[in-house]
């Protein structure tokens, strides 16, 4: 019985080191994500319960390994933390400060991909490439953006800083910083606090003169047609 209380204790007090260990390195993370999830109700629930904050734990660890160019070690870290929590960071991707990833599951960081810091990720979001090109293809996200549920951020492009990702919005080119965009493909729809208006977006308005001139070329190939 002497025994078992034993080993008992000596698990307690390894778990306690362990916790401790957590809540000191990953301070910032874990008050980062009680900041941003109003549902985070205590620091120990994020600890315990929160896969983001697990995943990116994993990712700490692998990402040194992955730099010393230990790549199979690095990869099997993050293989077990996607086991474990459903979200894929590569460990070669580069992470900031404060990252937190809300629920988690689904979300994929590809190798290259680099990551600014106070940057807010939730589920199923993907920062990927478009195909197999070599050498940087995954995107760079500026500090303090936030990345909707299901949106996809794909290539080797800029999201700049201050910027909201719509959920399940599907984005292929640079961001300026600042920006709303949603959509498929995305489309910036606020910039520094201002509502986009498209009418006023005088790229896609239409040349009435123009659209004169084809409407007579139109009529005049109908004319001919039925002569
Ligand atoms: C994109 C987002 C940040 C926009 O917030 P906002 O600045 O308050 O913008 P608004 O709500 O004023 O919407 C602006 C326009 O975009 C549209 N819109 C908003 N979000 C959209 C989305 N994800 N996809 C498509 N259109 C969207 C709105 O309908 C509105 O259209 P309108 O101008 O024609 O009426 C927000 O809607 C969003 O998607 N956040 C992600 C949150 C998330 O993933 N939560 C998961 C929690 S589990």
């Amino acid at each position: 019985m002497a025994y078992l209380i034993n080993i008992l204790v000596i698990v307690l007090a390894a778990f306690l080191v362990k916790l401790a260990f957590i809540s000191a390195v990953f301070y910032a993370d874990i008050k980062a994500a009680q900041k941003r999830d109003p549902a985070a109700k205590s620091f120990l629930e994020v600890i315990l319960l929160y896969p983001g904050l697990h995943a990116l734990i994993y990712y700490r660890l692998a990402h040194p390994l992955y730099k010393m160019r230990l790549f199979f070690l690095a990869r099997m870290l993050s293989q077990i933390a996607r086991f474990s929590t459903g979200i894929e960071i590569h460990p070669g991707a580069q992470i900031g400060k404060r990252f937190f990833i809300d629920h988690g599951l689904g979300v994929v960081i590809g190798e290259t991909a680099i990551v600014g810091d106070d940057v807010l990720l939730y589920q199923g979001s993907t920062l990927g490439g478009t195909g197999i090109v070599q050498g940087k293809r995954h995107p760079t996200i500026g500090n303090n953006v936030v990345i909707g549920a299901g949106a996809k951020v794909l290539g080797n492009i800029v999201i700049g800083d201050n910027s909201y990702i719509g959920a399940n919005a599907v984005v292929v080119k640079d961001v300026p910083p600042n920006s709303t965009v949603v959509g498929i493909p995305g489309r910036i729809t606020k910039q520094d606090g201002k509502k986009m208006d498209t009418d006023l977006d005088h790229a896609r308005i239409l040349d009435p003169i123009m659209q004169s001139i084809e409407e007579l070329q139109d009529r005049v190939r109908n004319i001919e047609k039925n002569k």
